[in-house]
């Protein structure tokens, strides 16, 4: 068993980290204030190769393994997580799915942009009314031949109103339900295709959340991914790797947090000493820093399984689960830490602890992902 990284996997995150430092902390209190999308900062994450790690360099991506991306995402996600929540969906979801499952034409056309960070994209699945019930999907993408017709509403898409690619699943076959349904490419401008405003949101207020609008939208049928009745398949293998990707941006919530409380605790002092000489705060961080390192293998786990060629679904859900819970305990602490400090914007802390709730909920809430973990247990 080898727990060290490798010297390319610590140059990585070590660039990762200097540019999240120099890149995304400054204005990071602000974006997130006024909600202003980081545009600048994520087009220089592109031209870095943050936005197509995994993709194989003949596509224009990194070609690095999924434990690096890991890396990168914790770095960027301790500074800014409305940041790495635009590059695990544009990585994990977006890339990932047209490279595994796109053809030939789809990859020189879409991938190729998406990869060098030339375009981002979006994953276009939830609904108003097919959320965790992904199955009940109620837009529809009627077969007419040499093209679909699509009409509905897809709702919480990250990336809404800033991607030009939108990977868009669709109930073709209403009377063969989940066996029915198809994913296609559609994209920015196509006729009929509106987004809605932008969510007001309680964290990630950054990255541009919107409804995405359908009115008899035309997609040609060489846009469809995979074979006819593939899309429920390809919304949930492409989401098993994105949860890998969610949970190591819980991760780097988390231990952003955990490295400001710690030093916080080393420099202010009560009843005559520094905080982090009382006990009721040692005992704090240890708690902190313990369940990091456990999320932490946790993710690494499900990442080689994931390079290794394994099943993913159960180390993933597993990961995403307890990073998500863990970050929404450890950015608790880190405000308790911090005192009255915690509670105001200056520290970060207060941001972080409303960015990790949503790590809960998006990609597969802590709910989902107990029923995917429960059953795979029970079937063994
Ligand atoms: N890989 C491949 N196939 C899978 C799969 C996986 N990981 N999980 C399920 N399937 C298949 C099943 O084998 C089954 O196919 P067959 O009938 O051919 O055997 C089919 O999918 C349906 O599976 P279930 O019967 O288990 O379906 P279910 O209705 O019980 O639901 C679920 C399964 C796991 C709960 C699923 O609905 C789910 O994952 N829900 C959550 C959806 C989600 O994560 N949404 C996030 C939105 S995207 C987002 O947040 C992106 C963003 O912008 C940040």
């Amino acid at each position: 068993m080898e727990f060290k990284l490798t010297e390319e996997q610590i140059m990585l995150r070590d660039a990762a980290r200097d540019f999240a430092r120099n890149e995304l902390l400054p204005g990071v209190i602000e974006r997130d204030e006024k909600g202003i999308y980081p545009a600048e900062q994520i087009a220089m994450m592109g031209e870095l190769g943050f936005l197509g790690m995994m993709v194989d360099p003949k596509y224009g991506g990194g070609g690095m393994d999924t434990v690096s991306y890991t890396l990168a995402m914790e770095e960027i996600s301790k500074i800014d997580a409305s940041a790495s929540v635009v590059m695990s969906v544009n990585n994990s979801l977006v890339c990932w799915g047209l490279e595994t499952f796109g053809t030939e034409e789809q990859k020189q056309k879409y991938l190729v942009p998406l990869a060098t960070g030339e375009k981002t994209g979006a994953f276009c699945l939830s609904e108003p009314e097919a959320g965790s019930d992904a199955t009940s999907q109620r837009t529809t993408a009627i077969d007419m031949g040499d093209h679909y017709i699509i009409n509905g509403t897809k709702n919480w898409i990250t990336n809404g109103g800033t991607a030009d690619v939108f990977l868009v699943v669709a109930q073709t076959h209403k009377e063969k339900g989940h066996h029915g349904i198809n994913a296609f490419i559609v994209e920015k401008g196509a006729e009929g295709f509106v987004p809605g405003p932008k969510e007001n949101k309680m964290g990630i207020r950054g990255s541009d959340t919107r409804s995405l609008m359908f009115t008899d939208v035309k997609v040609p049928k060489e846009n469809r991914i995979g074979e006819d009745g593939f899309g429920f398949k390809f919304a949930m293998k492409t989401l098993s790797g994105g949860r890998i990707g969610i949970a190591a941006q819980a991760l780097g919530i988390a231990s952003g947090s955990y490295e400001l409380a710690l030093q916080y605790s080393k420099e202010r002092k009560a009843f005559g000493r520094e905080i982090s000489k009382h006990q009721a705060i040692a005992f704090k961080l240890a708690d902190m820093a313990t369940e990091i390192e456990a999320a932490r293998m946790l993710i690494h786990k499900a990442a080689w399984d994931k390079d290794m060629h394994q099943s993913y679904d159960l180390s993933g859900a597993m990961a995403k689960y307890y990073a998500a819970e863990m970050a929404m305990r450890v950015t608790t602490e880190a405000v308790q830490i911090h005192g009255g400090y915690g509670y105001v914007k200056e520290y970060h802390v207060e941001r972080l602890m409303r960015d990790a709730k949503i790590t809960q909920i998006y990609e597969g809430t802590s709910e989902i992902q107990q029923i995917v973990i429960s059953r795979a247990i029970l079937r063994d």
